[in-house]
């Protein structure tokens, strides 16, 4: 790993809102005195009424996790009322197309409006405070629009991604029981449409909680139309006033629920309250990318997953930011779409993620050098660990070493940004995400949980809260409590690991359970697992990440069959595709090997150290294999190894 420093800009520190000494400053403060810190920090949003207390938090026995508890607020204020008066007529949203000749410009006073329409749809459709609402939706302002009329309810939204499967789609339904579906006739990526009602009408067969379906009108796709449950968004929304009262929520009320996938299980609802998560997105929205008024920022994640509801949404419109939402793909149609809608729109920040500039990078610089890049001033990164190549191709060709890069690190149960390096602040270090944001308490931690340390690698925990952690999973505290405070007792397991040098900086190194990240996608092993033996063929299956050059990871499977079936090329691509229908196309396999027998202890489990050190070809060091039940099944799984 490169450990080459790269000093802060004299001319970035000069004018930012955060140098070194205050960084420090705010540091200490966060940590000696979290309740003053936060009370200095909380009116960044608007409050109706405003908190008294500040931090309530208990990591131990049923885990208790308040922030602002007695504040009323509603997030749709924050982020579209309180701007009226000041810059109504500013742009909140610029929507890029899939097809570079499509684009619009959403003012906030256009984007109130929007919001209070549907949300008087929404009333009129029964929903109301606490109920909750699944979003299906692509990358159009419409979703921006689902997002904040649910909040402006206090209904709890539930984003689904739209490459997710009707299968993936209807198990999150029912988990939470969504009363509302909000989706679209199609969607468009790459030139190709997504068939989203089509799925929702799949899914929906197993969905008996939804009562109505609104559906917007994108590509203006043909699609079916159930009497009585489907509606219309334009026949919902044309009807109402454009103005809609603010349903008063408690500071610890849902605002929404994201499912994420953890080692076991089905994935798990993530909660995230209205206060907390508010101030954490507009605090680290603003001070990690230096927002200020006026400039152009682009998040090129997509809302059906954490990175696009905290940093295209709720931060950016909190902060009265011009937020960019892109319906594309960086490769269509060509591999100069980032830099030319950069251009195009004077992006001022850009953030996105490794997997992206690792494709990009591969096409080489003249793509990007064709193109200005000029206005740009800020380049962030997301979504799994930034190897130092392609960091600094993106530090060189994208920002002309004009740019800081702030390497982020962050999870979906966190809301929003912890570990990063603020631009006028913080000297970087290509593949490092740096130091933590102020209130934010990192620790290593050894197998037992004991701390180390000083420069030294372990288990990455979190000490203490911040508002924007994460309350329970829905439905299932207890599950909350198990999956991220028992590991190590009182603190809050993140399931990475992280080395961190002798100057305190920390380089994620992945996950240390079983989740892998493909291309920034987080899945679980356990869930490609179960929709593999879900197959009449397939006998038993073990699924590992293995190293990709494009993906970070890429997803390998071992798996036994029945007996007296047959491992044909073509049942290869049966299980792909079946794996593919099941989940969606970004849980298909990269690799399937046939197992005649997968490497257990002999009390039956499956060792996957070993499955992962031959997935990755370091079948060297595969370290003790006397416990196996039959050590010989090693060998023929070495032998045979694909890719
Ligand atoms: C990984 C995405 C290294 C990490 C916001 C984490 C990262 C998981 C980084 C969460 C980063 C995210 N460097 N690894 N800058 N950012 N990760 O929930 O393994 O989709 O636990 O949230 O992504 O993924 P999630």
């Amino acid at each position: 790993m490169s450990d080459a420093l790269i000093a802060v800009k004299p001319e970035i520190a000069a004018k930012a809102r955060i140098d070194a000494a205050k960084y420090r400053a705010m540091y200490e403060q966060a940590e000696k005195d979290p309740d003053g810190f936060w009370r200095g920090e909380m009116n960044r949003i608007a409050w109706m009424k405003a908190p008294t207390k500040i931090k309530n938090v208990d990591f131990h026995g049923d885990v208790s996790i308040k922030w602002f508890e007695d504040g009323v607020l509603n997030a749709s204020v924050s982020c579209l009322d309180r701007h009226l008066a000041t810059r109504g007529d500013q742009v909140a949203i610029i929507w890029e197309g899939d097809d570079p000749k499509s684009d619009a410009k959403v003012t906030y006073r256009q984007l109130h409006a929007q919001v209070c329409r549907l949300t008087n749809g929404l009333r009129e459709l029964g929903v109301k405070k606490g109920d909750r609402v699944c979003i299906y939706l692509p990358m159009i302002v419409e979703a921006a629009v689902a997002m904040l009329a649910c909040a402006r309810i206090g209904a709890i939204h539930s984003i689904v991604f739209g490459g997710f499967s009707p299968d993936s789609l209807a198990s999150r339904i029912q988990d939470s029981e969504c009363s509302v579906l909000i989706t679209a006739d199609q969607g468009r990526r790459g030139g190709r449409t997504v068939p989203l009602k089509t799925n929702a009408d799949e899914a929906l067969k197993q969905c008996p909680s939804i009562r109505h379906v609104v559906v917007a009108k994108n590509t203006g796709g043909d699609v079916p139309m159930q009497a009585g449950r489907d509606i219309w968004w334009s026949d919902l929304c044309d009807r109402q006033k454009d103005t809609a009262e603010p349903e008063p929520m408690g500071a610890e009320d849902p605002l929404f629920i994201l499912y994420t996938s953890g080692s076991t299980g089905k994935p798990k609802g993530v909660l995230h309250t209205t206060g907390g998560y508010m101030v954490w997105a507009s605090f680290t929205h603003e001070n990690v990318f230096d927002y200020r008024d006026g400039e152009i920022y682009w998040c090129t994640a997509d809302v059906g997953w954490v990175t696009g509801h905290t940093y295209i949404v709720y931060g950016p419109l909190a902060n009265g930011a011009t937020t960019l939402m892109f319906e594309g793909v960086p490769n269509y149609p060509s591999v100069s779409r980032f830099w030319e809608v950069i251009d195009k729109h004077q992006v001022n920040i850009f953030y996105t993620a490794p997997t992206a500039i690792r494709a990009l990078m591969r096409e080489g610089e003249a793509p990007v050098k064709k193109t200005s890049r000029k206005s740009l001033r800020i380049l962030g990164s997301v979504g799994e660990p930034i190897n130092p190549e392609a960091w600094l191709w993106y530090y060189r060709n994208v920002g002309d070493e004009r740019c800081p890069i702030v390497d982020t690190w962050w999870q979906t149960e966190t809301g929003g940004i912890l570990i990063s390096p603020l631009p006028g602040a913080i000297a970087q270090k290509p593949g490092s995400a740096t130091l933590p944001l102020p209130g934010v308490k990192p620790a290593l931690v050894d197998g037992e949980g004991k701390i180390i340390e000083g420069a030294a690698e372990g288990n990455l925990v979190l000490l203490d809260s911040w508002p924007g952690q994460m309350r329970t999973i829905y439905g299932d505290h207890a599950r909350f409590g198990q999956t991220y405070f028992s590991t190590f007792k009182g603190m809050y397991f993140t399931g990475d690991g992280a080395r961190r040098d002798a100057d305190g900086y920390y380089w994620i190194t992945g996950r240390v359970d079983d989740v892998i990240n493909v291309s920034g996608h987080r899945m679980g092993t356990a869930e490609i697992e179960s929709a593999l033996v879900a197959h009449p063929k397939v006998a038993e299956a073990a699924v590992v990440g293995m190293p990709h050059d494009l993906k970070g990871q890429g997803i390998y499977c071992y798996v036994t069959l029945k007996s007296g079936e047959e491992p044909t090329e073509a049942l290869r691509k049966e299980l792909v595709a079946w794996v593919r229908k099941e989940i969606g196309p970004i849980a298909a396999p990269d690799a399937i090997q046939w197992a005649p027998g997968l490497p257990k202890t002999r009390s039956g489990k499956i060792m996957r150290r070993i499955l992962r050190k031959i997935a990755a070809n370091e079948t060297d060091g595969l370290g003790d294999t006397s416990t196996l039940a039959d050590p010989t099944v090693v060998q023929d799984l070495i032998e045979n190894r694909v890719g």
